[in-house]
Parts: structure tokens; C-alpha cells; sequence
């Protein structure tokens, strides 16, 4: 058999989803998959459905690699964490200079990086490239985040250009955004900004509730899809409200306990690490570990006043609301991403980020189609005019949350959507009394107001005043 001009090690969801996608743009392809118990079959079963001929697959990572044409160009598609330092511990031995491998997981920036360097002592080149889209964007066409070297993309953006989600340009939802770790980094910081628009969705859903039935909000949200609102996500929690089991509503059945897998947590986290808010982020990530505090929530409950409802939600000071709370919540992302991108010498082109965002992905939206035209002008999305509209309505976002806390109703990244508006439109924060308390116990010096920015002040507090 002819030597395969790409190759994917690892089966599972999204590694077989790729690697049907890349077989049906008639892309010669060799695959690898373990086997381990319960994953004996894995590869036979894969060729079995797809019987194309230029599809060949191995149970032995040597003739899977040795099935390659040179330079090798590899995509590793396994859990992110230590196995896929397992894989690469295998696979080095058997690489040529010049071969490339890309992590296509939600691997974090930092092992990304490790990697790299470890690859490098043998020229091998290594690419760290975050995939979006879920099974089927992995299939049809994901969104994809690359980082590394620019000879190593080079090599292997033909078959992943071809592979990716189109634009609305018919442009491919790939790009080379940065060098080494960076395309892991705005992979993480998708999942954050994902986190948040999937809480805010929640939470909107959880305020309507109580008066309304699974298929009245289903109509509510449906209604929201024009006018600037329309996303993914959007889309698929109508689909979602509206899906029956049997004669009752499969969601009404789901255990209200959110899991993770840790691409929010380390968003949060990158974030503070940087000193930039990402209060919604964290906010969304903290809603999922209360959710899972589900035996506390019980008992918890018992100390409440169970007030009756107060009347029915403003559906359309809710929308308002969801609106301003997305323009924040990308507000922070892209800041994030900026001040990574100053720090880390990225120098990322924010616009083309969010371009690739723009389909295959889970957070594509109008929104995000509207920043890839804003962000070419500025990079603060509080300039644009018609987000500076939504955040001047801001009335609808206190009523929203006025309704939520005398219902009794949690609202903790509608909340942070406020609380950082509040504070980033603040003339005036009582920071001076953070200062002076600093300064109180820790002599840690203040700045006066009434002085020159260059000159600090210690002031013995106990001995004064
Ligand atoms: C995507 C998703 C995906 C992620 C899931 C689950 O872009 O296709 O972000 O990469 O793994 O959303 O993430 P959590 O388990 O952390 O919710």
C-alpha cells in the first residue's frame, strides 16, 4: 500500500469523527488506536466501516508510523494529561527530523509547551492544536486553534484546511494564532468563554421556570435567534427544551449536577495568573461546583423561607439582560486573551480569532461574526456602538436580577455580568480603602489623589489622625 499522507493515533469520539472527515476529502489516511482491553477491535471496526481504500489502519504504533509518508504528519487525538505524554514517550523513538505531531486535545498551554521543547532535541516538530465542535464538528468541519512554529503549520495546513468548518467568506476556521502553546491557550479560553454562555443560558432558563412551561421557554428562546442573539448554543437548548421521553420532558429528568473536565478551571485560573477579570468565567465554574454540592443543597434548603413566586419574568428585560451579559463575557474573554498575548509575546490577532470562531466551533454566533469585524477596529468591544446601546439599557439587567433574588432564584454570571459592569463604569471604587487598610497593617504604601502619580505615601496609622 502506498504510504498515507496523514495519520491519527487514538479512535475514540473525536479522533474516528476526524479521521472519517479527512477520509472524505480523499486524503490518504493511516490510523492507530491501542489495544488495550476493551479496545482490541477498535481499529478493525473503524476500517470496517469506512472500507475506502486509501484508509489503512495498525495494531502496532511501528507500522502505523513506519505506513506514514516523510515528513510524518501526525495528529495525536487522546484524553488530555498524561496520556498523551504516554504517547509521545512511544512515539518519539520512531520519529525523523522533520516529522510533525499535533496534540489535537484540550491540553493545557504549559505541557503543550514541555512538549514542544522535549520534540525539539529531535527535530521533531510539535503543534498544539485545540479542536472544536464536538463530534459533529470533528465530522463536518470543526474549528481549530493552532499554535507553533510557522515551518511545522506549513506542512500540515493543506489537510487541515481542508478538514475545517468553513466561514462566511468560505474561508477555512483554521489558523496558525500564535507560536508554541498559544493555540492550547485560546483553546482554553473558547471552553471559558463556552462555560459562560452555557451558564447565562441556564440561568435564564432556571428564571423563566416557574411560570413557564419547557415548551413556552423553548418558544421564548426561539424568538431570540434573530435580532443578534443566534448561536450554537442558542440553537441546540431549544432543541434541548423541546425533547420528549416518552410523555415527559427528557430535561425535567436530568440529575442537576454539572460536570468538567477542567478547560474553565484553567481559563480561570490563566486569568488570574495574568491580573485581568474574568469574573463570569469563574463565576460559571462555580455555578457547576455547586450544582455537584447536591447533597448540601438539600439540606440547605430546609433553612429558606419558601416565599410564593413573585409574578412572572420580563421575558423581554430577560433578553436585554442575556444580551448585555454576553457582550461582557466576551469583553472579558478577549482582554484575557490580549493581555496573554502581551505577556506570553504571542502577539495575537484578536479579529482572526474570533474569525475561526466563527463556525465549526461551540461558541459560533452572530456575536461572534459581528467581533470579527469589530475587533479589526479595536480591540475593546465597548467602543462598538451597538454594544455601547445594549450596556447604556443596563436597567433590564438589574430588574432581571431584582426578579432572581426575590424569587429565590441563583444568578451568579447574570450577577458577575452586573457586579463587572458596575465596577469597570465606576468613576469611583472604594480601593482607597483597600489602600489604607494595606498600608495600615503592611506599610505597603498608597498613592494620594491630590499628588503626583510617581510619588507613594506610608502613613503610621496608629499614631495619627
Ligand atoms: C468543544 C468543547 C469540548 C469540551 C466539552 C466538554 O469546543 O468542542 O469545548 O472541547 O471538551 O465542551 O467540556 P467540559 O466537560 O469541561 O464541560
Amino acid at each position: 500500500m502506498t504510504k498515507a499522507v496523514f495519520g491519527i493515533i487514538g479512535l475514540g469520539v473525536m479522533g474516528s469523527s476526524l479521521a472519517k472527515n479527512i477520509a472524505g476529502k480523499g486524503i490518504s489516511l493511516s490510523v492507530y488506536n491501542r489495544t488495550a482491553p476493551g479496545e482490541e477491535k477498535v481499529v478493525l471496526d473503524f476500517l470496517d466501516e469506512m472500507d475506502l481504500e486509501h484508509v489503512q489502519g495498525h495494531l502496532r504504533l511501528v507500522d502505523f508510523v513506519g505506513s506514514l509518508a516523510l515528513p510524518r504528519k501526525i495528529m495525536i487525538m487522546v484524553s488530555a494529561g498524561p496520556a498523551v505524554d504516554a504517547v509521545l514517550q512511544q512515539l518519539q523513538p520512531l520519529l525523523d527530523p522533520g516529522d510533525v505531531v499535533i496534540d489535537g486535545g484540550n491540553s493545557h498551554y504549559q505541557d503543550t509547551q514541555r512538549r514542544a521543547t522535549h520534540l525539539a532535541k529531535d527535530l521533531v516538530h510539535f503543534l498544539g492544536i485545540g479542536v472544536s465542535g464536538g463530534e459533529e464538528g470533528a465530522l463536518t468541519g470543526p474549528s481549530m486553534m493552532a499554535g507553533g512554529a510557522a515551518d511545522a503549520y506549513s506542512i500540515v495546513r493543506e489537510v487541515l484546511e481542508s478538514m475545517a468548518a468553513k466561514d462566511a467568506n468560505k474561508l477555512p476556521c483554521v489558523s496558525l494564532l500564535g507560536p508554541d502553546g498559544s493555540g492550547h491557550f485560546v483553546k482554553t479560553l473558547h471552553n471559558g468563554i463556552e462555560y459562560a454562555e452555557m451558564q447565562l443560558l441556564a440561568e435564564c432558563y432556571d428564571l423563566l421556570r416557574s411560570k413557564r412551561s419547557n415548551e413556552e421557554i423553548a418558544n421564548i428562546f426561539d424568538g431570540w435567534r434573530g435580532g443578534g442573539l443566534d448561536s450554537f448554543l442558542l440553537n441546540i437548548t431549544v432543541d434541548i427544551l423541546r425533547f420528549k421521553d416518552g410523555k415527559d420532558y427528557l430535561l425535567d429528568k436530568i440529575l442537576d449536577v454539572a460536570g468538567s473536565k477542567g478547560t474553565g478551571t484553567w481559563s480561570s485560573q490563566a486569568a488570574l495568573q495574568l491580573g485581568v477579570p474574568a469574573t463570569m468565567i469563574q463565576a460559571a465554574v462555580n455555578a457547576r461546583f455547586l450544582s455537584s454540592m447536591n447533597d448540601k443543597r438539600k439540606e440547605y434548603n430546609e433553612l429558606r423561607t419558601h416565599n410564593s413566586t413573585d409574578g412572572s419574568i420580563d421575558a423581554e428585560a430577560l433578553k436585554q439582560a442575556y444580551t448585555m451579559a454576553r457582550i461582557i463575557n466576551f469583553h472579558e474573554g478577549f482582554r484575557i486573551l490580549k493581555a496573554a498575548s502581551q505577556e506570553y509575546g504571542w502577539d495575537f490577532d484578536l479579529s482572526e480569532i474570533a474569525r475561526v470562531w466563527t463556525e465549526g466551533c461551540i461558541i459560533k454566533s452572530a456575536m461572534m461574526q459581528q467581533l470579527t469585524g469589530v475587533l479589526k477596529q479595536t480591540d475593546d468591544i465597548f467602543r462598538v456602538t451597538s454594544f455601547r446601546d445594549a450596556l447604556k439599557n443596563s436597567s433590564a439587567l438589574r430588574v432581571t436580577l431584582q426578579y432572581g433574588v426575590s424569587n429565590q432564584v441563583p444568578t451568579p454570571c447574570l450577577s458577575a455580568a452586573m457586579q463587572y459592569w458596575l465596577s469597570i463604569s465606576s468613576e469611583s471604587l472604594p480601593a482607597n480603602l483597600i489602600q489604607a487598610q494595606r498600608d495600615y497593617f503592611g506599610a505597603h504604601t498608597y498613592k494620594r489623589n491630590d499628588r503626583p502619580s510617581s510619588e507613594d505615601f506610608t502613613t503610621n496609622w496608629k499614631t495619627h489622625g
